[in-house]
């Protein structure tokens, strides 16, 4: 084909292609809650197996505490998805895909070993202040998209999460300090 037909043919077929709608605040709410529903979804998965490589009987409990609460977030997103008559559905998140690998890797590379809690806990933190961050966003697109009441689910979930994080705070001294103890004593 002459390169004037070539250029043409290719001007007629993007001119015959529908033009797609601009991408709205509302889009974006819609993929960034999938993205999240995704997150809770692993979460749910990689919480059990946290709890049962805790040493600490106070991590372990906390894991298994947020586990029964990420369960009710995972109803809190399904009750948006309707409130947009939009099917529930997950988009696959690299981010949460990462932070969780990187779990994974420390209850492999520190089994049995004493700072194995201590790495459990920076995982879990790092979970929390993704999670805190995504749900603060979709609280706030919410909010400008005039959905109160996803608003007021999304907060409560906010409130949760950090709520944990706090918690997991608390618990990075007492697990630090008994491991530290714990290092001392086997190099004595
Ligand atoms: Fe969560």
């Amino acid at each position: 084909m002459a390169k004037q037909a070539k250029k043409r043919a290719t001007r007629k077929t993007a001119a015959r292609r529908p033009r797609q709608a601009p991408k709205m605040l509302s889009d974006l709410f819609l993929e960034t809650l999938k993205d999240i529903y995704f997150a809770e979804n692993k979460i749910l998965k990689t919480l059990p197996k946290m709890a049962k490589a805790a040493h600490s009987k106070q991590l372990a409990a906390a894991f298994n505490k947020h586990l029964r609460e990420t369960q009710g977030q995972v109803k809190r997103l399904e009750q948006i998805f309707r409130m947009l008559g939009k099917p529930a559905r997950g988009k696959p998140c690299e981010a949460i895909n990462g932070i969780t690998d990187e779990g994974a890797e420390i209850m492999k590379d520190f089994k049995g070993a004493p700072a194995l809690d201590a790495g459990l806990l920076a995982a879990a933190q790092a979970v929390e202040h993704y999670e805190i961050s995504r749900y603060g966003t979709l609280r706030t697109w919410a909010e400008e998209l005039g959905m109160a009441d996803a608003a007021r689910l999304l907060q409560a979930t906010l409130d949760e999460e950090e709520a944990t994080d706090h918690a997991l705070s608390e618990l990075a001294t007492s697990v630090i300090n008994l491991e530290a103890e714990q290092e001392m004593r086997e190099a004595a």
